[in-house]
């Protein structure tokens, strides 16, 4: 159950959340996340929060329905229904995403519904593609409509410089900006829809 209304009013300004989803000794996740992070700042259409799973102390199991959460699982729920578009940046683990990302999205349900969401990934020969394309069945199970377009970085590590710079010539910028414009435009029309009309 929802831990805030999910009525938020139109006027109120448009919150991303960015869902860095790796956790592991030694990721590359914040080098990415950081970098994506930076761009959706410069953007006009959001105010940023930054979910980094890997800060987060998420119960090790599932809990059982109807377990009231801690006041940490009420917090972060509160952050996740604050929001009106997600970027969540993955990498491909064996062909999918992250375990702990998954647990992370399992522990949050209406939170999700009718906003929108876009990706940003990355890995070995993959850049990441495998775990978007299951992301993607996993939002709509949420009730969450995915942004077409996104980033994706094959070889990750050779993407990125001095200070987490990615090298401009990739043109990977020009694509964080498609896909942030197409996620403004989503994330305002369902603003504006959960509104005048609650979801639920
Ligand atoms: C357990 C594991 C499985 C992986 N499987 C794939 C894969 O299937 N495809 C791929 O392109 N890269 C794969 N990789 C490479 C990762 O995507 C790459 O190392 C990436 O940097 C991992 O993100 P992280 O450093 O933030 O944890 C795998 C890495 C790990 C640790």
């Amino acid at each position: 159950m929802s831990t805030t209304s999910n009525t938020t009013t139109a006027a109120a300004p448009l919150r991303l959340a960015v869902i860095v989803g790796s956790t592991r000794d030694g990721r590359f996740g914040p080098t990415v996340g950081g970098w994506f992070t930076a761009l959706a700042e410069q953007h006009t259409g959001f105010d940023v929060d930054v979910i980094d799973v890997a800060d987060l102390e998420l119960p090790s199991a599932h809990p059982d329905w109807g377990t009231e959460r801690t006041p940490a699982l009420t917090a972060l729920a509160e952050r996740v229904d604050a929001a009106d578009a997600f970027v969540v940046i993955t990498p491909e683990y064996n062909h999918s995403f992250p375990a702990a990302l998954k647990h992370f999205i399992d522990l949050h349900r209406t939170e999700w519904e009718a906003k929108a969401v876009g990706f940003v990934s990355y890995g070995g020969v993959s850049g990441g593609l495998r775990a978007v394309e299951q992301l993607r069945l996993v939002f709509a199970e949420l009730h969450c409509a995915t942004v077409r377009d996104g980033v994706s970085f094959h070889g990750a590590w050779d993407h990125f410089g001095e200070g987490g710079r990615a090298h401009e010539e990739d043109g990977a910028a020009g694509a964080a900006k498609v896909m942030l414009d197409q996620l403004a435009w989503w994330a305002k029309a369902l603003h504006t829809a959960r509104a005048e009309n609650p979801y639920r």
